[in-house]
């Protein structure tokens, strides 16, 4: 396995991959990586084969953080994340510097960015409003670097996989987006590197999004009809209220690709939540 720590020098080997035929299969994380980012590993693998290459990113994106948010404190280990990917059969890891992907930034003179402009409004992007810009940006740039065939998304980010293959598709690139399952400990709970800032209490209460998934899917499955919107998010925010450490940002309701909001819920509906537990904050979402 290697290791590139510069968007050229990514790029000339992504190039010479791509002249000898050789299939490329691109994980992009943020690193301190768990099962679920595994499972990505694999997925990548099995769509590019035995004699295909799998390029695993690890970069903490800092425009994709907004000021008050856990950047600087966001978890990191390179070393255990190069083991995982080592035993995971990565071909590269890519972790490039934050010179050679936002060339000029640390003396403010960097000025371009992608933004997505319909998918973003709802959502994470009410709360958390410069954060798909950063994504896409940064998504946007990992593709010029890798230049993948495939790129594999987890579902648990849901809107992010949405605005992801929008800006794939409205921006010409010639890159598939397959978006895999959500991995999820026994308990239920969404696997994520934010998992590891709650106390054991919280973590204990944290089980309360897959919760609210299973309780939606009950409620819309024993209905006859599509369920009110504000009757069934009544209903889970009730729920939610039961965790005295949980404090509910939003649940919404949605189309699962284009995110537009529905007035009544039925089976295909999709469901996303994010929910504060002290200052961490955990999405979740699924398919009723
Ligand atoms: O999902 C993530 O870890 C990040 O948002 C991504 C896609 C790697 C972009 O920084």
């Amino acid at each position: 396995m290697r290791i590139l720590r510069d968007a050229a020098a990514m790029q000339r080997q992504a190039l010479k991959w791509l002249r000898a035929g050789t299939r490329i299969g691109f994980v992009p994380t943020m690193g301190y990586l768990h099962e679920g980012h595994i499972s990505l590993v694999h997925e990548a693998r099995r769509r590019v084969g035995a004699s295909g290459v799998v390029v695993l990113s690890i970069y903490v994106n800092p425009t994709q953080f907004g000021p008050k948010e856990d950047f600087t404190k966001y978890p990191r280990d390179f070393r255990r994340d190069c083991r995982l990917c080592r035993e995971a059969g990565v071909d590269v890891v890519f972790t490039p510097s934050d010179a050679s992907m936002y060339p000029g930034r640390d003396t403010g003179d960097y000025s371009t960015y992608v933004v997505e402009e319909r998918l973003t409004q709802g959502m994470e992007g009410v709360s958390r409003p410069t954060h798909f810009r950063g994504v896409t940006t940064i998504v946007a740039k990992l593709f010029h670097c890798v230049l993948p065939e495939v790129a594999v998304f987890g579902a648990k980010d849901w809107q992010q996989a949405a605005v992801v293959s929008r800006m794939t598709r409205d921006l010409n690139f010639p890159v598939r987006i397959v978006v895999a399952e959500t991995r999820r400990e026994t308990d239920g709970l969404a696997m994520s590197s934010r998992n590891r800032y709650l106390d054991p209490e919280q973590r204990r209460q944290a089980t309360v999004l897959s919760e609210v998934i299973g309780l939606a899917r009950l409620e819309v499955g024993r209905s006859k009809r599509p369920v009110p919107v504000e009757r069934l998010r009544q209903r889970l925010a009730a729920l939610v209220a039961t965790r005295p450490a949980a404090r509910l940002d939003y649940i919404e309701f949605f189309h699962p690709e284009t995110l537009q909001p529905v007035e009544r819920v039925g089976t295909g509906t999709h469901l996303a939540m994010a929910v504060f537990f002290g200052a961490t904050r955990l999405i979740d979402n699924g398919r009723l």
